[in-house]
Parts: structure tokens; sequence; C-alpha cells
């Protein structure tokens, strides 16, 4: 369904690229353009390069690009009408009248939302019903008061087969979707109820939609906790539990623990900044997810020696992200939610107070492995330490720590930093090298392209297209000359000349006025291809904007076209048909 050209230029203008991204990214400004850390791949010098002139990004690094709505469509896992809508939201305005009609992915997650929304109101009756008896003991056995319980909308999925299906068949929801939900799974003889004899913790998104459950086993049979398997509104690694509550607990920091038990105890005990991943290691996407709303995150995870393993992982991915981070040692191996109930929470607000950020607990660990009173053990303790210091990226930091080393080992405060400043040379050049080799092979190496199959073969032809389309987005006042003396017909590669089309087509009902965005392109075009058109709009930035450029490109593109076998312009005559009648239909539609 095509979205009004008018209305897709007023939500563009009211969302500026460098105002959408900085909301996820740390952007620093750099002539023209602004450059950060990419949030699409994992990396510690920026490649990530954002053209305010036509509204596109795009990563250097791992070749992810686009317009604003692409933007959104990775960063929020969204499809294109959903990422509009966003944006359109974002910006208050109103979708145009007739795309108001959701289409159909759209429309089946909003039944799955509501399913899900039933379900939890379901189960919660379920648990304060006669059924839910022994549950709510259970719950009330682990300290959690009524008021909590409400809060956080617990329920009791009951030990039936198919006591939630048959409440929500009665409601509407056909089979399938309950399926779809993974409410329920298909079996033998029909479909059964997913979570059976469970405490229910239901997960709910910053949007305030239940996305998921998550299920305790109150007695011992199963696994000890269930989840909603990924679904089209859940996926794993994506959300953070109470992420809903804790985001409008203020103060930039929140409390990292392992699980929804820890954090409804930490919740109760007036933590109320206190998040969990869904039985999952931390991933990118939730750091990520966490700077929106936190500078700051106090690693809680349990003292036993996985929850300990957990926290090595997380920190480095929280640093990445751009967080600071502090980690919370409960003592005594156990987790928040024990430790609050059985030494209370103002023992655990000591603890809070009282935690070193991560790097005193890095440096403890590595000072525990070894013999402090051995020759052999301080040298040891003391490489690490110099290995350690050099990652941290504050100078000032590292300087802090040398100094304490120093007086703690009785070496030179100098002799550290300067071990710790050569291994932080050697770490940067390693970083570029490996950085360096991905792209070549990415680009220079790689003979498949499934973007524009055609472009290894007729590699100097397609450069000319894309310089020319890169062009001809910057200077729009060119175009009707330009369209005139080459028919589309005289590109090579039908990628390009796809784009070479649609421009036309675009510029034909908007003549000239500033530069062409990116956003021409987003709706009939898939994230990946995106990706192409910001990378090439983004290597030809630097290109000649004159006359000369241009008759140049131009010359290139015939001479190249002329190049071709006779079977392989019967092929693209083909092509250039079948594009021109696509064309042809898009603008009647
Ligand atoms: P309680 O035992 O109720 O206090 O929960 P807990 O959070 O202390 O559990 P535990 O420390 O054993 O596990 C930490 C987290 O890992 C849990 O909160 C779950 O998110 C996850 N987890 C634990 N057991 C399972 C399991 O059997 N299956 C799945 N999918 N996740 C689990
Ligand atoms: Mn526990």
């Amino acid at each position: 369904m095509a979205l009004p050209e008018e209305f897709l230029q007023r939500l563009k203008d009211a969302n500026p690229i460098e105002q959408v991204v900085s909301s996820y990214v740390r952007m620093r400004r750099s002539g023209k353009n602004l450059m950060g850390l990419c949030p699409f791949h994992g990396e510690k010098t920026p490649s990530f390069v954002l053209y305010p002139e036509n509204d596109s990004f795009y990563c250097f690094g791992c070749h992810v690009g686009g317009d604003t709505i692409t933007f959104v469509r990775r960063i929020e896992n969204l499809d294109y009408m959903e990422a509009v809508k966003m944006l359109a939201q974002r910006a208050g305005l109103d979708m145009p009248e007739d795309t108001r009609r959701n289409d159909g992915t759209a429309r089946i997650k909003m039944r799955i939302l509501e399913a899900n929304r039933e379900a939890a109101r379901w189960f919660h009756r379920c648990l304060i019903g006669p059924e839910g008896t022994d549950a709510l003991a259970y719950l009330r056995g682990r300290k959690l008061s009524d008021g909590i319980i409400t809060r956080f909308g617990l329920g009791y999925a009951p030990d039936s087969w198919q006591g939630l299906s048959n409440h929500l068949r009665k409601l509407g929801f056909t089979d399938e979707e309950l399926v779809t939900a993974n409410l329920a799974s298909r079996g033998g003889r029909g479909i059964y109820d997913r979570f059976r004899g469970r405490v229910i913790f239901p997960i709910i998104d910053v949007r305030g939609n239940v996305t998921g459950f998550s299920g305790r086993a109150v007695g011992d049979n199963g696994p000890k906790y269930l989840n909603t398997a990924e679904t089209l509104v859940f996926e794993k690694g994506r959300g953070l539990f109470a992420l809903n509550f804790a985001k409008n607990a203020g103060g930039q920091r929140l409390l990292l623990a392992e699980g929804p038990m820890d954090v409804i105890a930490l919740h109760q005990a007036g933590f109320n900044f206190a998040v969990a991943t869904q039985g999952t290691a931390l991933t990118q996407q939730q750091a990520q997810l966490m700077t929106h709303y936190a500078k700051e995150v106090l690693l809680c995870y349990d003292a036993d020696a996985a929850g300990q393993k957990a926290s090595e992982r997380a920190i480095p991915i929280l640093r990445n992200a751009g967080l600071k981070v502090r980690v919370i040692t409960i003592p005594e191996g156990k987790d928040p939610d024990e430790f609050i109930r059985t030494r209370g929470a103002d023992r655990f607000r000591q603890l809070l107070d009282g935690s070193g950020n991560d790097v005193e607990y890095r440096l403890n660990k590595i000072r525990a492995k070894y013999d402090p009173d051995s020759a052999d053990g301080r040298v040891n303790i003391l490489r690490e330490a110099i290995e350690l210091l050099a990652d941290l990226t504050g100078e000032l930091e590292a300087d802090v720590y040398a100094g304490k080393l120093a007086g703690e080992f009785r070496v030179e405060k100098a002799t550290l930093l300067s071990q710790i400043d050569q291994r932080r040379r050697r770490r940067q050049k390693e970083d570029n090298a490996k950085e360096y080799r991905q792209i070549v092979r990415d680009t220079g190496g790689s003979v498949r392209d499934s973007i524009n199959p055609q472009r290894s073969a007729h590699i100097k032809a397609a450069r000319a297209e894309e310089a020319l389309i890169a062009y001809l987005m910057r200077n729009p006042d060119r175009a009707a000359e330009v369209f005139a003396a080459l028919p589309a017909e005289e590109f090579t590669t039908d990628f390009n000349r796809n784009l070479y089309i649609r421009l036309q087509e675009h510029l034909q009902s908007h003549p000239a006025g500033g530069t062409v965005a990116l956003t021409v392109f987003s709706e009939d075009h898939s994230p990946d291809e995106m990706s192409r058109i910001a990378e090439i709009l983004a290597k030809n930035n630097a290109n000649a904007n004159n006359r000369a450029a241009e008759r140049d490109y131009i010359r290139v593109i015939r001479e190249e076209h002329r190049k071709m076998t006779p079977q392989e312009l019967a092929q693209a005559d083909d092509e250039t048909i079948l594009a021109q009648m696509e064309a042809l239909r898009r603008k009647k539609q």
C-alpha cells in the first residue's frame, strides 16, 4: 500500500535523521556529517556515519545503511509500516486515512497482544481464585506482598490442559492465534495450554504491551522456568523484564538482576530501577536499550559461579554500549531476592553504596588468582592488571588504578603507565587491522553480490551508474536534462536501473527542491537493499559535483552498455521492459 509522497515528505521533515538516531546512539559532529559507534555491530572506533544532507546513514564497518525509516526498522525490529507509524507518532502526525487499516503481520501481532492481555487477566484471576490457593501461598511464602503481586500482575496457570485455551476461545480467539501467540501448542488431539501448574510472570514492554510470559514451576515437574518461545511480538534478547516500571524510576541508573523473582523482590524493597534479562545472557541489543534510560548499570547477578561468569560476560557488552558499570557482590552465595529476605533492604542498600566499580571488581578477581607473596604471583597480577587497564576507555581511570597498584606492589607508576600505553597502542593497531580486513573481505573480495548480482561482471558500468545516482540525488535540478540525455535502458545493471527509474518517477512529480532523501526508496526496498543505496551515497559523497563529472558518468554508462554481449542485451531488455511495467503499475496505483 503506497503512502502519499507528501506524507512521507512531512514525516521526514518532522523526524530529522540526526534527532532520531541520536536518541539511540551518541553521535559526534564531523564536518557536515556526524559519526558514532555503530549500533548494529560491536566496534570500538566509530565507523557509523550520518549524512543529514540526504537523510541517510551508513556504517563502513558492517555496511548497514539506509534512511530514517530503515534505521527505525532495524533498531526496533519493525516492518516498514510499523516504522512509519512509530515516526509519525513521535512527530505527532496522523497517518493517512486509508493506511490506518492494518496490513497482514501488523494485524496478527495485534491479535497476539490482545490474546496475551486476556491471558494475563485470566492467569491473575486464577491466582486469586480458588484454584490459586497453593500458588498464592507459595508467593506469600516468598514474602511477596499482595500489593506487589497486583502491581506486577502475577498469575497462576492451573494444572489443566485447556483451561486458558477454552477461555480464550470463548473470547473469539482461534486455535491458530493461540498457537501463534505460543499460549498453546498443537498436539495429537487439538491444542493444549503451554503453561500448566506454574506461577506466571507477565512480560510487559515499555509501551505497556504484554509480549510474553515466564512461568515458574510451583511443584517440581518440568523445568524450573518456562518462557514464551519466540513469537512475532516476543524476541529473546530484546526486551528487559520490568523495564516498563524501571524506565520511570529516574536517576539514570538500572539494576540488572538474573530473573523475575529477583527483580520483583528488589522492587518490593524499594529498588524500583531493577530489570532482568529473560532467561538468556545479556545481548548488545539489551545493553543498547538500557542506554535510553540509564547512564550506569549496577550488575547484580547471583553470587554463584554461573552468576559471576555471566557478570564477566556482561561487563564488556555494557561498557561497549557506553554505560558505566558497577558490580554488586552479594556475599554468601545468595541471590538478591534471598539476600533481601534474610538480611533486609537496608543491608542491600549498603551493598549498593559500597559496591566498587567493575574495574575494582575485576582487579580483585585478578588479585585472588595469584599468590601476592611470591615474585611470580606479583608479576602475573601486574601483567593481567595492565591488560585490564589498557582496556579501559578513560585515561583518568587508568591513571588512578596505576597509582594504586604502584603503591600496592612497590613499582613505579610511570612504568605501569607506559606499559598500559604500549598495550593500548598495540590493541588499537590490531583493531584497525581487523576492521580493515573485514572491509576488504566484504567489498573487494566478495564475488557474489546478492543485491546487485550483475555488479561484479560490470564493475565499471555499475560504478558510473552509482555515481550518477548519487549525483542526481544531490543535484535534482539537473535531473530533467540528464533523464532526457540518458534513458534508463542504457543502464547495464538492473538494480541501479530500477533506482534510476524510481528517481525519475519521483522527480517528475516533485521537481527540484534541495536534495533527494533516501526515503524515496524506502517503501519499495528491503533493509538490505537500503543498505546498498546508502552505501552508494556514502561512497560517492566526495565526488566532484560539476557538469564535467556529470558528462563523464553518462559517457561511461553509454560506452559500457554498448559493450554488452547480444545475449546480455536480450536479457537486459526483458528486464528493462519488466522494470518499466512495474514503474507504470506503481504510477497507476
Ligand atoms: P527462584 O529459584 O524462584 O528464586 O528463581 P531464581 O531467579 O533464583 O532462579 P535461578 O537463580 O536458578 O536462575 C536464574 C534465572 O535463570 C531465572 O530467573 C530464569 O530466568 C533462568 N532460569 C532458571 N532456570 C531455568 C529453566 O529451567 N529454564 C529457563 N528457560 N530459564 C531458567
Ligand atoms: Mn532465587
